[in-house]
């Protein structure tokens, strides 16, 4: 499993913004914004929604403005989970605002990183499943488009997309508690996301 710290800048955190993640598929209506909702439950769960911004955004143009597809959204309300928002297309500038831009798939992270203007951009680019604590042993961290497919394909995204998202906020969390102590500050944001643990689920339900 990869950790941000392995390759990826300091971004924001030093001066205290927020960790800034960008979830990134092809048309932004099932596999990002499913993944986006699925953070924020989870973010929200922990407490840290001072310490961690979520955004989505597709690679292909064809769905600007459309809300998510309707199967993802009904999928994911099943679980609690709410999806939001309208379709955009990747944006240079998100290289520059972002700290993370996670792919859903290969094809994502080709684009992604031929989109990239140098090092330090490209650095932010990584597969969402990476972040995976379950997913060590695989080769194939795709999360599959569902797009033309059934049902289960939309499960199968949900629960791909949740297993991601847990290891990617203890990685966040990790990052925001060094983050803490290296400004000295009492990071009442973190403090409030473990004792919240103390009480009940940091997953999403
Ligand atoms: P997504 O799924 O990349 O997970 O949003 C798709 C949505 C639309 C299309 C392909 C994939 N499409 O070809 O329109």
């Amino acid at each position: 499993m990869a950790g941000i710290g392995d390759q990826v800048t300091e971004g924001s955190l030093g001066e205290g913004h927020p960790f800034r993640i960008l979830f990134v598929c092809l048309g932004n209506i099932c596999r990002s914004p499913t993944a986006e909702g699925v953070m924020r439950g989870l973010v929200q769960q922990a407490g840290l929604e001072g310490g961690i911004e979520l955004d989505s955004a597709g690679t292909g143009a064809w769905h600007v403005g459309s809300p998510p597809d309707e199967r993802a959204t009904q999928t994911a309300l099943a679980r609690g989970i709410v999806l939001e928002g309208a379709a955009r297309k990747v944006a240079t500038r998100d290289f520059q605002d972002f700290d993370l831009i996670l792919a859903m798939d290969s094809s994502n992270l080709h684009d992604l990183q031929e989109i990239a203007e140098g090092e330090q951009e490209r650095a932010k680019v990584r597969l969402l499943r990476e972040f995976d604590p379950t997913s060590a042993d695989t080769d194939d961290l795709d999360v599959p488009d569902p797009y033309y497919g059934g049902p289960q394909g939309f499960e199968d995204v949900l629960n791909l997309v949740l297993a991601a998202c847990v290891g990617l906020l203890d990685d966040v969390r990790d990052r925001l508690e060094r983050a803490r102590g290296r400004r000295g500050l009492s990071g009442a944001g973190v403090d409030r996301a473990r004792s919240s643990e103390r009480g009940g689920s940091a997953g999403a339900t």
